[in-house]
């Protein structure tokens, strides 16, 4: 339980909020570098910021205020440059660093008064990675991007995946330390779902909980696994400060503001021998829609089902009313250090989990054979979960046939292998 003044140091992350603060310190996924390969500019909404996120002409990204300040017009309507972006409504014009490199007419009328030099615009560093395209929101120095191990695993065919929820981040990220509601949220609520009262799955006995470096990993142990299964020797990672790490994919919580989240999926898709040596000219992306055509939402998939559940909590969980029990000593842990967190920051250190002059970021990888062992085609088609994933994008509805498409082409997968 936290009191609601509490509640609102762990939830509030606009400028100026103490999480914000703890937040700003860390690069945030945005983006996909996909996303630019037909447009420049597009709006963002990160932290509670309003701003644009362009790629200029030389193919640098930027990330700036979204209102011009001459007379507040619309940046999202801008155009690019060789270096930097462009107000359509009188061609004021941006760097990437935020500042104004030209007036067009003050710079006829006036050169002498050197007005541009007296205007800047709020501007952030973007930095393409892994596909994605991250942004630093904080005071200099900024640290590294973090170089997770998957992102250097061969052979993969990656794809990113958004959807907005329209709820907290903290409540969205609270779910990356708890093991218990695999059980409910997912396996259970399925089977209800599919309108079968049973079986139900093997129930947890026991979850254990950890800190590392770059987060928490929580341990379970269900009535159909022991202390030798990988779940409870290996874990899984609450990646810190808003992610979660699965094996095969990545998911961050990124805060649009303070009541919307930007789901990011990271998934990586191990290609088989055959296709080696895989290298994929861009990652492909998509948005996950989160209701149906009819308003209802979507449970068909995992992440889908926690949307539901996160979104359920209201558009802040209050905190001041739960009751917590066994199941959630990870989510105080988790609370506990972000607190700690906030602490740190007020005093000008970094926060848990910044890395600099760091290189690759090893995490605990439950069944890390399957991402990095090379295997047939005919063997990764007998393997049931990896046939699954060349099925279907097995954690969000919604993925588009193209993406579906590229991939099957590219492990060279055909209908006919997949069909029962
Ligand atoms: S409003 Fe942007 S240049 Fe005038
Ligand atoms: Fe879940």
């Amino acid at each position: 339980m936290l009191n609601e003044e509490r509640n609102r140091a762990l939830t509030q992350i606009g400028p100026g909020a103490p999480m914000g603060a703890v937040l700003r310190r860390h690069w945030l996924p945005i983006g996909a570098v996909s996303e630019f390969d037909g447009k420049n500019v597009r709006p963002a909404r990160v932290l509670g910021e309003d701003l644009v996120l362009y790629k200029d002409l030389s193919g640098d990204f930027g990330l700036i205020e979204r209102q011009c300040p001459h007379r507040r017009a619309d940046l999202a309507n801008g155009f690019v440059e060789a270096h930097g972006l462009r107000c359509s409504y009188h061609g004021w014009h941006f760097s990437g660093q935020g500042r104004c490199l030209a007036m067009p007419y003050e710079d006829i009328a006036a050169p002498e008064l050197a007005f541009r030099d007296k205007i800047s615009i709020k501007a952030y560093p973007v930095r393409a990675h892994a596909g994605l395209l991250w942004a630093y929101m904080g005071d200099a120095p900024a640290p590294d991007v973090p170089n997770y191990e998957p992102f250097t695993w061969p052979h993969g065919f990656r794809q990113i995946v958004f959807a907005e929820l329209p709820c907290n981040w903290a409540q969205c990220q609270e779910n990356s330390i708890d093991p218990v509601h695999f059980e409910w949220a997912h396996a259970n609520w399925s089977v209800r779902l599919r309108g079968e009262t049973g079986p139900y799955s093997a129930r947890h006995v026991k979850v254990a909980f950890e800190e590392f470096d770059h987060g928490l990993i929580y341990k379970r142990i269900r009535e159909d696994t022991d202390e030798a299964n990988d779940l409870w020797t290996v874990g899984r990672v609450a990646l810190w400060p808003i992610g979660m790490f699965l094996g095969d994919h990545i998911e961050w919580r990124v805060p649009i503001d303070d009541t919307r989240t930007l789901s990011v999926t990271w998934y990586f898709q191990r290609m088989p021998q055959e296709s080696e040596p895989f290298e994929q000219a861009s990652v492909p992306h998509w948005y996950g829609p989160v209701k149906d055509e009819n308003g209802a939402w979507i449970t068909s998939h995992v992440m889908n089902q926690d949307f539901v559940a996160w979104a359920g909590q209201g558009a802040v969980a209050d905190r001041s009313r739960e009751r917590l029990g066994k199941s959630d000593e990870g989510i105080l842990m988790m609370r506990r250090l972000l607190f700690k967190d906030i602490e740190r920051v007020a005093k000008g250190e970094d926060p848990k989990a910044v890395v600099r002059g760091g290189g690759i970021i090893a995490l605990p990888v439950v069944e890390r054979e399957r991402h990095t062992e090379s295997r047939t085609r005919a063997e990764m088609l007998a393997h049931p979960l990896m046939r699954r994933n060349f099925l279907r994008y097995p954690y969000q509805a919604g993925q588009p046939e193209t993406v579906r498409a590229a991939l099957w082409a590219a492990a060279g997968v055909r209908e006919a292998d997949l069909s029962p």
